[in-house]
C-alpha cells in the first residue's frame, strides 16, 4: 500500500509574513486529514518559521533544492545538515526550472540525492519531458535516462519520484489521466529494473498544472500516488482542497 502524498512546491513565493499567514488558515483545514502524507517545500528563508508552526501538526516540511557537498566554500548555497537542522524531512531535487535555469544535468542530481540521502533526508526526485521531446516521440527515452543517471549508485531509501511534463508546469494545461497513468507506469517498469520488488513501495507523484478540479481524476490512476502542486499551492483553502481530495 503507497500512502498518497501531497507537497506544496511554493518555488520563489512568500515572505515569512505570508509563510504565517498561510499556515494560520491552512492547518486547521488538514488537521483531521488521515492517509495522506502532507509536505510543504516554502523558501529557504521561511523553512525555519514554517517548522516552528508546523510542529505538532500532521505536516512535513520539504526544501526546494540543497547542495552536494557538507559544507565549505560555495557562496549562496545550503548544505543538507542546514536542512536537518532546521527541521525539513524532505528535499525537491532536480526539479526542471533547476535543470532549465541553473543548469542542474543528472550527474547534479546524482550527486545532490546522494548527499540528501546520507543525512537522512525523503528525497523528492523531479523528471519530465519538455514539449519538444514528447513531439519526437523521446518521453519514455527521456525519463529512462533521468532515472538511472540520477539513481545511479542511489538506494531506494527514501526515493519519491515526481514526473512532471515541463509542458504542464504552470501553464495550466494538465496530462491527461491517459498520459499520466502511460509515464507513471513505464517509471515504475523502470523503478522495478533499479530496485525489484521495492519499486512497488515507491511513491509516483505527479506535478503540473494540478488543481482541486483535476487531483481527484489523476489521483484515481493506478501508478499515480500523489501530487506536487505549485501554483495551487499558494492558497491554503486550494491547497487543503487538493490534500482532502479523497472527501
Ligand atoms: P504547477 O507547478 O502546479 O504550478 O504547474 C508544479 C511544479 O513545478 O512542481
Amino acid at each position: 500500500m503507497r500512502t498518497p502524498f501531497i507537497s506544496a512546491n511554493w518555488k520563489m513565493n512568500k515572505t515569512v509574513d505570508e509563510t504565517v499567514l498561510f499556515m494560520k488558515e491552512f492547518i486547521p483545514l488538514v488537521k483531521d486529514t488521515k492517509g495522506v502524507d502532507i509536505v510543504i517545500a516554502p523558501p529557504f528563508t521561511a523553512l525555519q518559521t514554517a517548522f516552528s508552526l508546523l510542529k505538532d501538526t500532521n505536516i512535513s516540511l520539504s526544501a526546494q533544492n540543497v547542495f552536494y557537498e557538507e559544507k565549505g566554500a560555495y557562496t549562496g548555497e545550503i548544505s543538507p545538515s542546514m536542512l536537518t537542522e532546521i527541521g525539513c524531512s524532505y528535499v525537491i531535487i532536480g526539479h526542471s526550472e533547476r535543470r532549465q535555469y541553473f543548469n542542474e544535468t543528472d550527474e547534479i542530481v546524482n550527486k545532490k540525492i546522494k548527499i540528501a540521502q546520507k543525512y537522512g533526508l525523503a528525497i523528492i526526485m523531479c523528471i519530465g519531458e519538455s514539449l519538444a521531446e514528447r513531439e519526437a516521440g523521446k518521453t519514455m527515452d527521456i525519463l529512462k535516462k533521468q532515472l538511472i543517471n540520477g539513481l545511479k549508485h542511489i538506494s531506494a531509501e527514501n526515493i519519491i519520484i515526481a514526473y512532471e511534463p515541463i509542458w504542464a508546469i504552470g501553464t495550466g494545461k494538465t496530462a491527461t489521466t491517459e498520459q499520466a497513468q502511460e509515464a507513471h507506469n513505464f517509471i515504475r517498469g523502470e523503478l522495478r529494473s533499479l530496485y525489484g520488488k521495492t519499486a512497488e513501495e515507491i511513491r509516483i507523484l505527479y506535478g503540473g498544472s494540478v488543481t482541486p478540479d483535476n487531483i481527484k481524476a489523476l489521483m484515481s490512476c493506478q501508478d499515480v500516488d500523489g501530487a506536487l502542486v505549485g501554483g495551487a499551492s499558494l492558497k491554503a483553502d486550494n491547497f487543503a482542497k487538493i490534500v482532502n481530495f479523497k472527501k
